[in-house]
């Protein structure tokens, strides 16, 4: 038995080195985007990866780039998030001769004393447990595969037994017709020791149907060496497809919406239609929430108990207090969740139909926002109701005001943006031009029509329009 075997047999001790495989072309896709940016549930493919990475408290993350690399990079580089312990450390692979001398390019970044865990940037859907239970298998001194049996096995690589016995992987191009038939394949996820892995790497050749160097001969390499090799066979099916085409992509974004939607209706929460339904993002729902087809929620959403949503709407980054009604086709869009630019929604607010939050949309209980309204970086205090055709920008906004149809806060002066502030029980009648900076007082009235410049003192009626001027008995002009 090698040194490294007896060393590493506190599996629980060793540290996880995880590597990544994202170099490939994705020709299939045919996008100008590498194929693991492409994404998933408003995630791109590799960020689902390194995100169930950091589930699993990885030393290290290794990405195997190539294909589009500075793009893949730019894109996951430093969205590890504040918990995890490591920094994504980028590797080249450059040509792309195959999974195997993918690998062998982690190898100088690799430590002897880790257990390696191999996973495909195209592949998004993996639970950490399901990881986890692979690297207790490996348990330090084994190789561990993940596997599955599919009925349609064609393409992947065959899992080939002798007895129970794991012996080899053989890919589709080179497998005997007898060897096609099996259908435990291998799902392109593994977990070895790292000591030995850098000596069967450095072993591998192309001597294949595909002319590749392939990571899945390092199979025959561990049973020659005496090293034990487990298959940690699984049934999800989900959790270990891959992606190759837009086809596959819309099917596997499906299969996961449809989880998501199970698992919102388990709780409680009712779904119109759980094949019309889409989470991008991380949707958290109180008790009775009711959402009608073809919403969309992207990033942080939190809808609090008796919350109603319409059909039609697209919600991001946003907290919905208890009782709050979203009618239909009202768009939401928060910036990011925990900043200013986030939107908030009051409790038993009515929003919509067709309205239209903006980040930093702050609106308190019982407010009433209706049809073609749109709110930006405003505070609307309970009870204040804009309902019909309104613009509130860079507002803050008074308990009960009245905020009339057709009124907008004139907020930007072509270099700055000024506030407008609009104190309590305030009734801005409807077309008014609201010009910032200004403050219209407590209680005051401002006539419809009106554009003010000046500040209004409180109970004060403002009217700052023309005249009426009516001229009896009028003849229009005639040809
Ligand atoms: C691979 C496995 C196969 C397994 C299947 C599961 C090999 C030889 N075969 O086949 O046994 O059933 O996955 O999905 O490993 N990549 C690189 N550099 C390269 C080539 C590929 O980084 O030079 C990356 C790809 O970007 C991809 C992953 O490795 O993320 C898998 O490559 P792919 O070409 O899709 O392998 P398969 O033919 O699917
Ligand atoms: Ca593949």
């Amino acid at each position: 038995m090698s040194d490294i075997l007896k060393s590493a047999n506190k599996a629980d001790a060793v540290d996880v080195d995880v590597v990544i495989l994202a170099a490939g072309k994705g020709t299939r896709m045919k996008s100008k985007l590498p194929k693991v940016l492409h994404r998933l549930a408003g995630r791109a493919l590799l960020q689902h990866v390194v995100d169930t990475a950091a589930e699993l408290a990885a030393r290290q993350v290794v990405v195997i780039t190539g294909h589009g690399a500075m793009e893949v990079e730019a894109a996951v580089a430093g969205s590890t998030g504040a918990t995890a312990r490591f920094d994504i450390n980028f590797v080249r692979q450059e040509p792309q001769l195959g999974t195997g001398h993918a690998l062998q390019q982690a190898v100088p970044v690799l430590r002897d004393d880790g257990i390696v865990v191999v996973l495909s940037g195209d592949v998004p859907l993996t639970r950490a447990d399901t990881l986890r239970q692979l690297i207790a298998a490996c348990g330090g001194n084994k190789l561990a595969l993940l596997t599955i049996d599919f009925a349609d096995p064609t393409g992947y690589g065959r899992i080939v037994r002798e007895g129970e016995v794991v012996q080899a992987i053989v890919e589709q191009k080179d497998a005997s017709a007898a060897q096609r038939a099996i259908s435990e394949v291998y799902s392109g996820i593994m977990a070895m020791p790292a000591a030995p892995l850098k000596k069967w790497l450095a072993r591998l050749d192309n001597q294949n149907a595909q002319g590749e160097y392939y990571l899945t001969d390092i199979v025959k390499f561990a049973v020659a060496d005496g090293v034990p090799v487990v298959a940690h066979k699984i049934a999800d099916a989900l959790q270990v497809e891959g992606v190759n085409s837009p086809v596959q992509l819309a099917a596997l974004e499906r299969a996961f919406q449809r989880r998501m939607a199970l698992q919102l209706m388990e709780q409680g929460v009712r779904l119109a239609d759980p094949a019309r339904f889409d989470v991008r993002g991380d949707l958290q729902c109180g008790q009775d929430v009711s959402i009608d087809v073809n919403c969309v929620f992207e990033g942080q959403v939190i809808l609090g108990d008796d919350v109603r949503i319409g059909a039609n709407c697209v919600i991001t980054n946003a907290t919905i207090a208890a009782g709050a009604v979203i009618h239909p086709f009202t768009q939401i869009e928060g910036g990011k969740p925990g900043t200013q630019d986030a939107v908030e929604v009051g409790a038993g607010a009515l929003i919509g139909p067709f309205a239209r939050l903006r980040p930093g949309a702050k609106l308190g209980a019982q407010v009433h926002i209706g049809n073609f309204v749109e709110v930006k970086n405003s505070t609307l205090a309970r009870g204040a109701k804009a309902n019909h055709l309104a613009y509130l920008g860079d507002a803050t906004v008074g308990e009960r005001v009245n905020y009339g149809a057709g009124s907008i806060t004139a907020n930007y002066d072509g270099a700055f943006k000024h506030r407008t502030i609009i104190e309590a029980d305030v009734h801005i009648g409807s077309n008014c031009v609201l010009v910032a900076p200004i403050t219209v007082g407590a209680g005051g009235t401002v006539g419809g029509g009106s554009t003010l410049t000046k500040d209004t003192a409180p109970g004060a009626l403002s009217i700052a329009r023309g005249k009426q001027v009516s001229i009896a008995n009028w003849k229009r002009p005639a040809k």
